[in-house]
């Protein structure tokens, strides 16, 4: 490395055994204690460069974590702010096939890795990039794992940013521990759920967690909510939807003829009972939407598919709340200690 302060001895006559050249063992410990330093001081960097840093966890796997994270930074972005969304699960990093970056190419400069640019010129980091099969399971012991997510954090070019949101894989693991600990000035967690009571069950738990980690909880958000069927019929007549569980849901068509009704299909209304019982605020729901599957597998996601659409808004309006939040304790003031 041509800016490394590690030089070789000028030369010349032997060497007292203090200045003796060092050992290709020492000049490695050298570098990497180097490399660390400057590690550091990229990280207290990103520190000035990002105004706000946001961890997206959930207790249960599979509740739409990476769907909602990804989500967030698209209309975040979509707003004309720039925002990065750093995926930290190593063991199925799954945001950039949400995005339709798989294989997209990262350029390192200077031992700095720059991230992908995604719709909206959204910054994107995953470990799916750095892995050379992402069909390969990786199955990294504790201390190489954590070592990897603390390079992964200092090595990353983000630049300026209003706003990153890092993703992790579930439950209360390593991951989020590792990061809270190696990047300064998280603003806090926004914990994703689904409405049925395991997975509430588990939102507890990671609100737990969140103190143990002195990170404040932004709030609850309560993803797959609810299935809106719409259709249309005589005006002004009454409609009958055979729900899931058999009951028939009553509805009446407005005077154009459409109508809509809900169907609970895990339930609804949880992710608010569980804020309010546990005191973090509610940031509100994000409905059932076949489309976001398929767009999760088309690499489309249903924001930059449909920017107008029902879940393009519950989309806002749940950024809307968490900047709210954001706004009002501004960062650090509301750390719990
Ligand atoms: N609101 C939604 N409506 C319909 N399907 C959804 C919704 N949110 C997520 N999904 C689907 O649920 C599945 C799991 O979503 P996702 O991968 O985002 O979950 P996750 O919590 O990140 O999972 P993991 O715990 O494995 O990281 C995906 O197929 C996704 O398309
Ligand atoms: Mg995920």
């Amino acid at each position: 490395m041509s800016d490394s302060p590690i030089s070789h001895h000028p030369g010349g006559e032997a060497p007292a055994p203090s200045d003796a050249e060092p050992s290709q063992e020492q000049r490695a410990q050298m570098e990497q204690a180097y490399q660390q330093m400057q590690r550091k001081m990229r990280i207290t960097q990103m520190d000035e460069q990002i105004k706000h840093k946001v961890m997206v966890l959930s207790g249960k796997g599979g509740v739409g974590k990476s769907t909602v994270a990804t989500g967030l930074a698209l209309s975040l972005a979509r707003q004309g702010q720039k925002v990065g969304l750093m995926d930290i699960d190593i063991t199925g990093p799954n945001v950039p096939k949400m995005l339709g970056l798989e294989s997209a190419d990262l350029n390192v400069e200077e031992g700095q890795i720059h991230p992908a640019v995604g719709p909206h010129g959204l910054k994107v980091i995953s470990m799916a990039f750095l892995l050379e099969d992402p069909d390969k399971p990786v199955i990294w012991r504790g201390p190489i794992k954590l070592g990897a997510i603390q390079q992964f954090i200092g090595d990353v070019a983000w630049g300026d940013l209003d706003a990153l949101v890092i993703d992790f894989p579930p439950g209360t693991s390593d991951e989020p521990l590792t990061v809270s600990q190696n990047l300064p000035g998280i603003d806090g967690v926004v914990i994703v759920t689904t409405p049925q009571e395991v997975a509430l069950l588990d939102s507890r738990k990671s609100i737990n967690f969140a103190k143990t980690i002195s990170v404040p909880v932004l709030g609850v958000v309560e993803n797959m909510s609810g299935y809106t069927v719409r259709g249309k019929s005589e005006p002004n007549s009454p409609v009958s939807v055979m729900g899931p569980s058999g009951t028939h849901i009553e509805a009446e068509s407005d005077g154009e003829g459409n109508w809509s009704v809900t169907l609970d299909v895990f339930k609804s209304g949880g992710g608010r009972e569980a804020a309010e019982e546990l005191g973090v605020p509610f940031l509100g729901a994000l409905p059932f939407d076949p489309g976001i599957v398929r767009g999760g597998d088309d690499g489309v996601h249903r924001i930059v598919a449909e920017p107008e659409g029902e879940t393009a808004r519950a989309f806002d309006s749940v950024v809307q709340r968490i900047t709210e939040e954001l706004e009002r304790d501004s960062g650090r003031s509301l750390r719990i200690v």
